[in-house]
């Protein structure tokens, strides 16, 4: 990938917010690096992109995107290894991605070039806010929103493509509770489920908020139509086992998030000769596998969330029990597998590290 020839104006903060960080006490998304990286969409094209210090935006009263919500976001991470080293995992894959949510939400297109190239220098400039602290990282948040200043309903004419940075830890303390949706629906065939739109998490809000007061952390979201196929969970993929094989919702409908840690997982177990099996997964299978005690293990998957262990699936009234964390094999394989990739201590045999 050539990054040589892109260049960013920068413009860097006069004083780092660093020391206030309370690093022991760190809230997922709530703390922001010190600069931001910002470029402007108007006549037809992307102007030059910038580096400026963190601060609020002026935004017109009828911006378009609040209006009618041409707004859509990608999620990755960067590492502070135990060489030192910086790395950001896979960011040509959100690259990729977020070219294919532009497209379904009539926006334009961000090059990888540009969209990588911008991450590498926004992360370079802030890198003594990724920590090397276990389990932490610097979560990349890029995003682009429309920006014309007009109520009527149209594609907007001009954008603003932003990347924040802010360091984290994880985003579930606990092995979650999920519970199985059969009412409402994340995503309909025909609709943007794929694309990582602003408006699938509103939309998700409510119902997510209905099983939180249950005492549950997120919805596993089945079909539309008949509610009987699990899709995914409302912040991340998800991941079976049963009789050792991993089994997982298929992707070729438009109504799941297509994973980046979910493809990584795949091809990973594949080497360790793991059989996977990507299909339409049936909430009677995963429901009865639990009930009799052949459902080995479950986990969500994700950016922010990791492999977010499942500790209870909620089905009607019925609390599914999962076996005891320690037993799962697979995903405290893939779990302590994918740390020590990320900290550089065994070595990145699919190239999955990007280095600063
Ligand atoms: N599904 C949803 C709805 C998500 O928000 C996420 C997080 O980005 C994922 C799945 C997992 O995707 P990725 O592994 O690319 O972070
Ligand atoms: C991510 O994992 O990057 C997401 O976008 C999910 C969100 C819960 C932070």
């Amino acid at each position: 990938m050539s990054t040589s020839i892109i260049s960013f104006s920068i413009q860097k903060s006069l004083e780092s917010k660093i020391n206030q960080v309370d690093w022991e006490n760190l809230p997922f998304g709530k703390v922001f690096s010190d600069h931001l990286f910002l470029m402007e969409y108007s006549d037809g094209q992307w102007q030059e992109g910038a580096i400026i210090p963190f601060a609020p935006i002026p935004m017109h009263p009828a911006m378009s995107a609040i209006h009618y919500g041409q707004s859509i976001f990608e999620g990755l991470k960067a590492y502070k290894n135990k060489a030192g080293e910086i790395t950001i995992f896979r960011p040509d894959m959100n690259a990729k991605r977020f070219k294919e949510s532009a497209e379904r939400m009539c926006m334009p297109p961000v090059s990888e070039e540009i969209f990588v190239e911008a991450i590498r220098k926004l992360v370079e400039l802030d890198a003594n806010w990724v920590t090397d602290k276990e389990g932490y990282s610097l979560y990349i948040r890029p995003y682009m929103f429309a920006t014309d200043e007009y109520v009527g309903i149209k594609a907007s004419d001009t954008y603003k493509f932003m990347i924040i940075t802010s360091p984290v830890g994880a985003y579930y303390s606990e092995p979650v509770r999920i519970k199985i949706e059969e009412h409402y629906t994340r995503a309909a065939t025909g609709g943007v489920g794929r694309a990582k739109a602003a408006g699938n998490y509103g939309a998700s809000l409510y119902p997510a908020k209905q099983c939180q007061i249950q005492g549950f952390h997120q919805l596993l979201w089945t079909d539309a139509k008949e509610h009987k196929y699990i899709e995914e969970s409302g912040t991340m993929n998800i991941m079976f086992q049963i009789g050792g094989k991993l089994i997982t919702p298929s992707e070729d409908s438009d109504t799941i998030l297509r994973g980046i840690t979910k493809r990584s997982l795949i091809d990973l177990v594949l080497t360790w000769g793991i059989e996977v099996e990507e299909r339409k997964v049936t909430v009677e299978e995963i429901v009865l596998a639990a009930r009799n005690g052949t459902l080995e293990d479950a986990f969500g998957v994700g950016t922010a969330a990791t492999i977010a262990q499942v500790a209870v699936i909620g089905y009607r009234d019925e609390l599914l029990e999962m076996p005891a964390i320690e037993t799962r094999t697979l995903s405290n394989k893939i779990k302590a597998h994918m740390d020590a990739l990320k900290m550089g201590e065994i070595e990145d045999t699919f190239g999955w590290n990007f280095k600063v």
